[in-house]
């Protein structure tokens, strides 16, 4: 008779922790502080004032909404997520660690971006292209009516978005960091739906971290989500563009674009919308 083979010992895929996970997560995709500064400067510049109130859409661990109330203590700011986990991260890490006066101006809502809130702000954001996960046009209309009702009359509405020949196509990108690896996983693009399947993993040690996080998306083009936004209400758009370093690479430098621009295998840019 055959000896029955010995089971395979079963080996635990290492995870995480939470901690760690979102700690990676900031360390490798976040600049609250270059983001505050480019909705600073560009609302200046519309309303010729500070803006004061912000609410961050999808906003995860609040990172960015906190950096927002600790600007002054004139600055408000409501961070709003479905879900609780990078919340509590933000809570202990962001929130925490603020002043406790900073504290009491920024509010995290475990809530719906579609939903209807009594209040109205100066800024929303909807940054790290959380949007993409509306496929259908509608839904996006839906999104930002929602958005634009929820703005004050001298508003604005900051939304990030990226693209490139490189974005649409099977490719893993990697950013080596001090500690860790950083990788932008583009697991499928589907040319008649536009959908993406987006993965972070990261590395640290020998470990290697699959599929911390997963992208579900639609890519959205400039033009179409200037579109949309219209459809939605909202007055007037602007386009920005980065400009470039004297070896061709992307200088964090965002200003107004009216002009052709150079197709790159991969960009990321922002729009503004006025209400
Ligand atoms: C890509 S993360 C973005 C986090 C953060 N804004 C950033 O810049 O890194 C997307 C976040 O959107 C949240 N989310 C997804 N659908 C949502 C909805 N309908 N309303 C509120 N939050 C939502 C998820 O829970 C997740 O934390």
């Amino acid at each position: 008779m055959a000896k029955k083979a010995a089971p395979k010992k079963k080996v635990p895929s290492k995870k995480l922790t939470r901690d760690e996970k979102y700690q990676l997560y900031e360390g490798s995709v976040q600049n609250p502080q270059a983001d505050l500064d480019f909705i600073n400067k560009e609302y200046k510049k519309l309303y010729g004032k500070k803006p004061l109130v912000l609410r961050e859409d999808f906003c995860g661990t609040g990172a960015m909404a906190c950096a927002w109330v600790a600007q002054s203590k004139e600055h408000f700011a409501k961070g709003i997520d479905l879900d609780m986990e990078p919340i509590s991260y933000g809570v202990e890490n962001h929130l925490f660690k603020l002043p406790e006066n900073d504290q009491k101006r920024m509010e995290y809502i475990l809530g719906n971006v579609m939903d209807n809130y009594n209040f109205k702000t100066d800024v929303v954001v909807a940054f790290n292209f959380s949007y993409y996960l509306f496929k259908k046009r509608n839904d996006l209309v839906k999104y930002f009516s929602q958005v634009r009702k929820h703005l004050k009359k001298d508003g604005a509405f900051f939304i990030d978005l990226f693209g490139g020949n490189e974005t649409r196509q099977p490719l893993e990108e990697s950013v080596k960091h001090k500690n860790h690896t950083y990788f932008w996983d583009c697991n499928s693009y589907n040319p008649l739906t536009a959908e993406v399947q987006y993965y972070i993993h990261f590395k640290k040690g020998e470990t290697k971290y699959e599929k911390v996080f997963s992208y579900d998306w639609r890519m959205w083009d400039a033009q179409e989500l200037r579109d949309v936004l219209a459809d939605a209400g909202f007055s007037e758009t602007i386009i920005y563009w980065e400009g470039v370093d004297k070896d061709g690479s992307g200088n964090g430098v965002f200003t107004r674009c009216t002009k052709p621009v150079e197709n790159c295998d991969s960009w990321v840019t922002y729009i503004c919308a006025l209400p």
